[in-house]
């Protein structure tokens, strides 16, 4: 099998709207190097796109998720619920940057855990509008594309989206916009297109990705703070690509002298496999009425370098790894 007559095969097979970036495929891969199916070697940069902090195949994920499958593979937690859950619970509440008491639910993706994320914010507030900017990206189901301010590629043709979600713009020295000129143009949504006290929350990566690598600058999260708590709008930090010490330290949100109320996790959370979470104040996260996320999924995506995805009944696999990157980070 050659990587020329596996891409014909692509072609045949898959929608060019499944877009692949390599014309080589994966057959192996071990830390920072991958390998592929014509045994060229490569120094993999792109990580699954931030997935692998701990790197291809950590020794302890794989030992932690032979020894789960040795156990069982899915019993709907909200079914029959299991320990690991709770401990990464605990583990996450402990060491995210989140004012006082802390709590975590767990998901599959990131789009998810955004999604979710909403859902608590405007159960919490009782209020429907969103704020993001532009350049952000939040996902690929339809609240977050909504979301996301890049039309191309990501909505082209696949509207109209949810409402009540408003982009701002962000800080980005680069193009000269400043973080007072950000700032207005919140104060411009706030005119033009929705009250402060009609925002359930302000959704934003502390550093955009898709966006082009900006990173907001101190000054600018401490105005969105402080715009949050004066109007009782809800800080929310995507942090879906930027966790898990992606920016040196746990969380990008660290590098500032405020926190989010809420904030978004996936990615190298568990390190290769599907598993995503938003930790959040304690009475924000109960704001949503019990047994709200009980609803059994018994299929759950999986997260697979170079992010390709399957289908799979497991989800306890997901949960014990990420004890265990946390541990090694
Ligand atoms: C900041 C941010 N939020 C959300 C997502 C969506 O995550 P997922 O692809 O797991 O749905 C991504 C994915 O790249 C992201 O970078």
């Amino acid at each position: 099998m050659s990587n020329e007559s596996l891409n014909h095969r692509r072609l045949q097979a898959t929608p060019r709207g499944v877009g692949v970036m390599c014309g080589f495929y994966a057959e192996r891969a071990e830390n920072a190097t991958l390998w592929d199916i014509e045994g060229n070697e490569y120094i993999d940069f792109a990580a699954g796109i931030a997935v692998l902090n701990t790197g291809h195949r950590h020794p302890q994920v794989i030992a932690a998720v032979e020894s789960q499958l040795q156990a069982f593979t899915h019993t709907a937690y909200q079914i029959v619920p299991y320990e690991s859950y709770v401990s990464l619970a605990e583990r996450i509440n402990a060491v995210a940057p989140i004012a006082g008491n802390a709590k975590t639910a767990f998901f599959s993706t990131g789009a998810e855990a955004v999604e979710n994320a909403v859902k608590i914010a405007r159960a919490y507030t009782k209020r429907p509008g969103l704020i993001t900017f532009g350049g952000g990206f939040h996902g690929r189901t339809f609240m977050t594309m909504a979301l996301t301010g890049k039309v191309a590629p990501y909505k082209i043709g696949f509207g109209p989206f949810p409402g009540s979600v408003y982009h701002a713009t962000y800080p980005n020295a680069a193009h000269g916009v400043t973080t007072d000129m950000a700032l207005k143009s919140l104060t411009h949504i706030f005119k033009a297109d929705i009250a402060p006290d009609q925002v359930a929350a302000i959704i934003i990566e502390p550093v955009q990705g898709e966006g082009g690598f900006n990173v907001a600058p101190p000054e600018f999260m401490q105005a969105l703070r402080t715009l949050c708590d004066t109007h009782g709008i809800l800080l929310i930090a995507d942090e879906v690509q930027t966790g898990f010490a992606r920016t040196g330290k746990l969380f990008a949100m660290e590098h500032y002298s405020v926190k989010p109320d809420l904030m978004t996790m996936a990615k190298s959370l568990a390190g290769g496999f599907p598993l995503s979470g938003v930790v959040g104040r304690a009475e924000v996260m109960d704001a949503p009425a019990p047994a709200v996320w009980a609803v059994p999924t018994r299929v759950t995506r999986w997260r697979l370098p170079p992010r390709m995805r399957c289908w799979t009944s497991s989800k306890k696999k997901r949960c014990v790894t990420a004890p265990i990157i946390l541990a090694s980070i």
